[in-house]
């Protein structure tokens, strides 16, 4: 039996941008001392030669001071707020390989980091490729605006590398502030929150796999006292377009109040090359607004690196099976380096998403 909180969430997920815009307690600056034990880290791995996708946490020495960070990062993820902002992160003097290098030696000490898209890229460039508008793609590709959404693993981690000139901020939002909101405003959607709706592939399944999820992924669910959220309107409504279903009155009411609720309540920041955030994809929603660039060299480009992984004893939930690997169990998403290596994406079978205990 489904259980459906009619209650609101006041626990430190539930926070909105206006009133956390001035609180220091979500940046945390990394020190000269983190960013030389990062270096260090650096300096351990390169000569092992090592491809991502065989590098392990261990072959990423840590000193105490990152052993305090990470901790950091973990506890604000995933028992606090639910993002935490960090500042100085190394970049001068370093080539984007070796940025990709310390930024993937740090990803690996927070959880288990999956695979992101169709290349089973496990450190992700998010720039500009040209790619327009929808339907069926994905927006980290393009300048257009990218809705506050969250991803497909536990947690997203987004480093600036290069800034657009004029900017392009970027947007976080409380996915269960939105839930308070549908408790006040609209009480009677909550129902279909809860039996959730299909996503698209965007056609970045496997030839065997089905082009939506195999179930419709509950918008929010609830389980030992924990909400968690899944919803990105665009995967939403590629399925609705697969399916050449047309929405009715009340689920254009529900996405369009969900994401009205959100921007409402939004952070914005001006993220800054050497600045990187880490949020949980349960609590946290993220977006960026469009943006203008006149460059089309790769090397002058707005450049960010993304990372997705999951994290062990991460939370409750009501069906993990769906909320949780429900949608990163296709094609080459949500794999490990490990198992990529082991060729495991190119069989039928034996999906790792759905062994219990391995994230
Ligand atoms: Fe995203």
């Amino acid at each position: 039996m489904r259980k459906i909180l009619r209650e609101p969430v006041r626990d430190a997920t539930a926070w909105r941008g206006d009133d956390i815009r001035d609180d220091p307690s979500w940046r945390v600056a990394i020190g000269e001392r983190e960013r030389e034990a990062l270096l260090a880290g650096l300096k351990a791995v390169q000569p092992k030669g090592l491809w991502f996708h065989q590098m392990e946490a261990a072959d990423f020495p840590l000193d105490d001071s990152l052993r305090a960070l990470v901790a950091r990062i973990r506890h604000d993820v995933r028992d606090g707020r639910g993002f935490v902002l960090l500042d100085g992160f190394p970049l001068r003097n370093l080539s984007i390989d070796e940025i990709r290098l310390v930024y993937w030696g740090l990803s690996l000490q927070l959880g288990t980091c999956v695979s992101q898209d169709g290349r089973a890229a496990l450190v992700a460039d998010v720039w500009d490729r040209g790619q327009k508008t929808p339907p069926l793609t994905r927006a980290y590709g393009s300048k257009r605006e990218s809705k506050l959404h969250v991803d497909l693993a536990d947690v997203v981690g987004l480093l600036c590398v290069r800034q657009a000139k004029g900017g392009a901020p970027t947007t976080l939002a409380s996915s269960t502030t939105v839930y308070n909101a549908f408790l006040e405003k609209h009480p009677e959607l909550v129902p279909m929150l809860y039996e959730g709706f299909h996503w698209d592939r965007f056609s970045e399944h496997a030839a065997w796999e089905k082009p939506m999820s195999v179930a419709p992924i509950p918008v929010f669910s609830y389980a030992g006292c924990q909400l968690s959220c899944r919803y990105n309107r665009s995967w939403i409504s590629g399925a609705f377009a697969r399916m050449e279903k047309t929405m009715s009155n009340a689920e254009q009411v529900l996405f369009d109040f969900f994401d009205q609720a959100a921007e409402e309540n939004r952070l914005e920041i001006d993220l800054r090359p050497g600045q990187m955030y880490f949020a949980s994809n349960y609590t946290v929603l993220h977006g960026r607004a469009a943006y203008e660039e006149e460059t089309e060299d790769f090397g002058e480009k707005r450049h960010l690196l993304r990372v997705w992984l999951n994290m062990p004893a991460f939370r409750a939930f009501a069906d993990e099976a769906t909320v949780r690997y429900g949608l990163s169990s296709h094609g080459n998403i949500g794999w490990t380096g490990a198992e990529l290596l082991a060729r495991k994406h190119l069989e039928p079978s034996h999906r790792r998403s759905f062994v219990a205990g391995t994230a």
